[in-house]
């Protein structure tokens, strides 16, 4: 396997998917893979983990960086940069095995040919430094001057978050510190410079205009290039209180590029020692699916133990930098599987975030622990009540995903027990988990209605995964998960008890489970989940079947604009049985063995054709639900869409004049499910790991490590052989 991808394609309208595809990022920062000059129309990005900020109005979004590593050559005085300047050769590669991103451009000038070489990475060792390396040679004497900087003319969506930024110098370290809108926050960015080849320090000089920047003025000759190293570094007060201080140490250490560059790669062995997948017969599927996790490996949060990862990693501030249930129901089992700290830092961001879920339920009037649907530092729900704008009018359209997308709790529930179960780590119940998993129960026990006249509790007035077919009474999926949440919470308790009965008193004293548990149990079983009719389909929600029932193609053809919201009041699918994403799909693959594989088939015929795919969380649902039913073939080509979301990039960019693009972290963790859970067959059950596989065609062999309760196991399965293998 080659571990390469590469571009061309330099024109202004690839730039921001190029940013996408071509990123290196280590959790503490995603770099999008623009080119070394390229700067905000571009859409150059240091994205920050796990800092936010707000200006007036505008969204709260996490903050981008200013930029280190934005290095511009002019040869005889005019700019050589794309797009602007036309190359006559170009290519832009990423080695995803090292994480390192390269271009070569060659530009022709009147004097000669200029050809740039670079190389850059995000230290997955030190996760505050960058490398970057800019060799630039010629063809032909001439005068060529390398501007490096720290660009402060960064993208931002809801900007400007910085209102004072200050420049020093010391030696070859140029030094940037932002100071962030909302008073409380600085971002100190460096940049150490080494220029070797020709230049010497008489040709380096600061430009009295241009602050934060190193020029260094050369006269080039053929044969000797010339090479500029930069080793950059960035905290934040998230970080350490001085992050100015802490840059400057960071810089002030002497780094040799070559060393750091060293130590980055080991990791990433190490990271593909226990993260690889392996798998013959199909060499597209097993690239994309590595390439997939090479992306899920770039956002994982190491750096510290209480992150999560975002809807669209670090590739930006694209959905406010939030995380959503994609991190607990897409994200979380890969790593789960294979870097069980990191799948607990996860666990831990919920957790820790639980005092804004029980004041976000408090607040609607409900009980226990409503999390935020895009959840950010704290647990803030960045969701707003207008959260799309209507395209027609431009006015801010009503939409219920923060108040009624109660489902969210539910994934955080799951995350704490598959975390538990999976890796036998009972600590996190004490810590809070059990707690958190009550919270989410009692959140769906005060949810729970009863007809005057009926004998079933029903949860009301919600929005299910088909995001759609807003405040719908009795989706199944969200009753489904519901009940199933109650019977975890009494789990959970159980476990507690048994492993810290000190921690189980306390528990019971902050929670008042005693008395609240025995009520669950009466009433879990009565919670309503809408069965199969009698052609054995499962509707999504009450009336469900009552709506229009039409194509996906002719609800496209119905938009008077191609950028108008399927959903609401008015949506073009709302009235119809047209939905956005895997709902009753999502709800029969978590619990497939409560059904006949009959139903999951009949139900994966129904829906599939009248669901729209519109987000990149849907085909992976449907694959897994093929596998579930013994039809790897039929699950093939939703897997491939799932693997492939960020392999070829396009898809939806922009909202009107928002870009909505971004990388798609739960599609990458969603095709790892498929292979693992899908096609390998890996569950986890009571006696240990066991595999159900199918391999769909042509594949000849997959292979992967996995770990469970401490020990470390292989996978390895042929079409008529698995077998799981302790290591
Ligand atoms: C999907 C949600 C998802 C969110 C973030 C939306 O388009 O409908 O299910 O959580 O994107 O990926």
């Amino acid at each position: 396997m080659q571990w390469l991808i590469e571009n061309n394609n330099s024109s202004k309208e690839a730039a921001p998917d190029n940013g996408n595809r071509f990123l290196v990022g280590n959790g503490y920062m995603g770099i999008r893979g623009t080119l070394d000059e390229h700067g905000r129309d571009q859409l150059a990005a240091v994205n920050l983990a796990g800092i936010y900020d707000r200006v007036g109005d505008g969204w709260r979004e996490p903050l981008n960086a200013p930029n280190p590593l934005h290095t511009v050559i002019y040869a005889e005085g005019k700019a050589l940069a794309l797009p602007e300047m036309e190359a006559v050769h170009h290519v832009q590669s990423l080695d995803f095995y090292h994480a390192i991103l390269m271009r070569k451009t060659t530009w022709k000038t009147p004097k000669g040919a200029v050809t740039v070489e670079s190389r850059r990475f995000a230290d997955m060792v030190h996760p505050h430094l960058i490398g970057q390396e800019f060799t630039v040679s010629v063809d032909a004497p001439m005068e060529i001057q390398i501007l490096a900087e720290i660009d402060t003319d960064i993208w931002e969506i809801y900007g400007p978050h910085y209102n004072k930024i200050e420049y020093s110098r010391e030696n070859d370290n140029l030094y940037c510190l932002a100071y962030v809108q909302n008073g409380r926050d600085q971002v100190a960015v460096g940049r150490k410079c080494r220029i070797s080849g020709q230049a010497d320090q008489n040709d380096r000089f600061e430009r009295g205009e241009k602050a934060g920047a190193f020029i260094y003025d050369l006269h080039m000759e053929p044969g000797k290039p010339v090479t500029l190293k930069s080793v950059c570094a960035v905290y934040t007060t998230n970080d350490e209180a001085e992050p100015l201080a802490a840059v400057q140490a960071a810089l002030r250490e002497e780094h040799d590029f070559e060393a750091l560059l060293d130590t980055h790669k080991e990791a990433w062995d190490k990271i593909w020692a226990v993260g690889q997948v392996e798998l013959e017969g199909d060499d597209m599927a097993r690239d994309c699916i590595n390439y997939s996790l090479y992306h899920l490996n770039c956002i994982a949060p190491r750096h510290r133990n209480d992150l999560s990862i975002p809807a669209r990693g670090l590739s930006g501030q694209t959905y406010k930098g939030a995380v959503f249930w994609d991190s607990e129901m897409f994200i979380l089992d890969y790593f789960l599987y294979t870097q069980p700290e990191v799948a607990k830092s996860m666990v831990r961001y919920r957790i820790d975030t639980l005092p804004g879920a029980l004041e976000k339920a408090k607040s609607y009037g409900w009980q226990g622990a409503f999390y935020a649907w895009e959840s950010q530092e704290g647990g803030y729900d960045g969701c707003s009540d207008y959260n799309v704008t209507d395209v027609f009018t431009k006015r801010p359209m009503r939409t219920f995903f923060r108040d009624k997308q109660v489902h969210i709790s539910a994934a955080v529930a799951r995350a704490v027990m598959l975390y538990t179960d999976v890796t036998g780590d009972v600590s996190l119940l004490a810590k809070g988990g059990a707690r958190t998993v009550l919270e989410c129960a009692r959140f769906y026990y005060s949810l729970l209605v009863k007809r005057a006249t009926g004998d079933r509790w029903e949860i009301h007035d919600v929005i299910g995964p088909d995001e759609y077919h807003e405040r719908v009474n009795n989706n199944a999926y969200t009753n489904k998960m519901a009940a199933e949440t109650c019977r975890w919470a009494i789990k959970a308790a159980e476990k507690l008890k048994e492993s810290d009965g000190k921690a189980y008193a306390e528990f019971c004293v902050q929670t008042n489970a005693e008395e609240f548990l025995p009520k669950l149990s009466q009433t879990v079983n009565s919670i309503y989940v809408p069965e199969p009719n009698e052609s054995g389909v499962i509707p999504q929600f009450d009336g469900y079947a009552d709506l229009e029932d039409t194509t996906v193609q002719e609800v496209r053809n119905r938009l008077l604009d191609p950028r108008e919201y399927w959903g609401g009041a008015y949506g073009v699918a709302s009235h119809t049985q047209v939905i956005k994403q895997a709902d009753v799909v999502t709800m029969l693959e978590m619990f497939h063995g409560d059904y006949s594989q009959e139903i999951l088939r009949k139900n994966w015929d129904y829906y599939e054709p009248r669901t729209e795919h519109g987000s990149s969380l849907s085909a992976c649902m449907y694959a897994l639900l093929a596998c579930r039913f013994g039809e790897p073939d039929q699950a093939y080509p939703f897997f491939m869409k799932s693997a492939q979301a960020d392999w070829l990039g396009g898809g939806k960019q922009w909202a009107g004049l928002v870009y909505i693009g971004g990388t798609h972290p739960a599609a990458e963790g969603g095709a790892w499910k498929v292979l693992a859970e899908g096609f390998a067959g890996l569950e986890w059950t009571d006696n240990g790991p066991i595999l159900r596989a199918c391999l769909p065609k042509g594949w000849k062999r997959v292979a992967f490590r996995f770990c469970c309760r401490g020990k470390w196991y292989r996978a390895e399965v042929e079409p008529d052989a698995a077998e799981i293998i302790e290591l």
